[in-house]
């Protein structure tokens, strides 16, 4: 026996989906669906980690990060799309997660730090435990590949190691109760059965870290406060093209290899938002546009941008007049997603020893 190949990732339901999350993550998830089984979440147990947002807004947020799924080609027959707060295995694996890792660990977290800010006393606790609850996200399912962008790196280093505190600590209980699978890569740190997979991030391509338009060194994220900063996926035509238009540049021309974008972020970043848009390599968009000038290549950008996002910004525009096929989508993709992820559950509460008197 082995773990059976099982992709799972996620989009918090917090303000608008931008280029970010449609290049580095949801459009990189549309492939996956033919090459394993898939599991997209929209996880709105993390969305309420840095505030409480407004409960209507929630709501809407939700069925908007859908209807993006939907519209960028994640199949709702293919795989399973629901909201993480309708399968309790999330919240119930997250806090034995909780008492898996350890406080330093936590703190190590960059994101934490940053979203935390100076007044980390003041965070809630929520937001300190966030990646226990995103490896619980993804054990709960036994996933075996993630796919997302650069900033989740280190929350899924830390699922590694939960996974491996786990597999280690109850190596005993995983041999005796017979639930284990031979380790597929054995090594001197691990039992030779895991009950958890060590799960492989899938971080690849031309855009794993977008940069914000106004500043080339900064994340494209949903919380600048400057809205020029980011294409979000319910812009119009002439908002992506204004903003592409007035995105921050250096005066020289583009060079005609990657290595000549060393040090110029916002160029590098432009180049990258293009080749993955075109689904070409950077070298490929420079052997095209080396020597070219800015005021020649931000319009074939601007093109390329408009073409690829309005159909599905028309198609999330339709949804929005149909909340109901989107909760019925939601809801047959919560029953999948709880009947995988039970079985995985009561296998751990045997393990751990909870008495089981049901
Ligand atoms: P979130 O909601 O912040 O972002 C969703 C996805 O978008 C990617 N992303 C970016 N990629 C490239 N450039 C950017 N500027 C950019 N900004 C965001 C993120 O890497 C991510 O893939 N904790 C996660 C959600 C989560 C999750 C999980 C993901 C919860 N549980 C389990 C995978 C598996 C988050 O807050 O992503």
């Amino acid at each position: 026996m082995t773990f059976r190949s099982r992709a799972f990732s996620g989009v918090q339901p917090t303000g608008n989906l931008h280029l970010g999350n449609y290049l580095g993550a949801v459009s990189r998830w549309v492939p996956v669906q033919d090459q394993m089984e898939t599991i997209f979440c929209v996880v709105d147990l993390h969305a309420i980690t840095a505030s409480f947002p407004d409960p209507g807004e929630l709501q809407a947020a939700t069925r908007e990060v859908t209807a993006a799924y939907i519209a960028a080609g994640i199949d709702p027959k293919k795989s399973i799309i629901f909201n993480q707060s309708q399968v309790p295995a999330h919240s119930e694996l997250a806090w034995i997660f909780n008492c898996v890792a350890r406080i330093g660990w936590m703190n190590r977290m960059t994101q934490f730090k940053d979203k935390a800010g100076k007044n980390r006393e003041n965070a809630s606790l929520g937001l300190l435990a966030y990646p226990s609850l995103m490896a619980a996200d993804i054990l709960a399912y036994k996933a075996t590949h993630v796919p997302v962008g650069d900033d989740q790196k280190q929350h899924l280093e830390l699922t590694r190691d939960i996974a491996a505190k786990f597999n280690n600590d109850f190596a005993a209980q995983v041999k005796e109760l017979g639930v284990g699978v031979p380790n597929p890569t054995p090594s001197p740190e691990l039992p030779e059965e895991l009950f958890f997979p060590m799960t492989e991030p899938m971080i690849a391509g031309p855009a794993t870290r977008i940069m914000s338009l106004r500043d080339g060194t900064k994340k494209m994220s949903k919380s600048d406060p400057s809205d020029l900063s980011r294409i979000n996926l319910i812009d119009d035509e002439d908002t992506i093209s204004k903003k592409i238009r007035k995105a921050k540049t250096d005066p020289e021309a583009l060079p005609s290899e990657v290595d000549g974008l060393a040090g110029r972020p916002e160029a590098g970043n432009l180049v990258g938002i293009y080749a993955a848009l075109a689904e070409k390599t950077k070298d490929e968009v420079l052997q095209e546009f080396g020597g070219r000038q800015f005021s020649e290549f931000k319009p074939a950008l601007a093109d390329l941008a408009v073409a690829k996002l309005t159909p599905m910004t028309s198609e999330m525009r339709r949804y929005k007049e149909e909340p109901a096929e989107i909760d019925s989508i939601l809801k047959d993709g919560a029953e999948r997603a709880a009947a995988i992820a039970e079985p995985i559950l009561k296998d751990v509460r045997k393990i751990i020893g909870f008495l089981d008197v049901r």
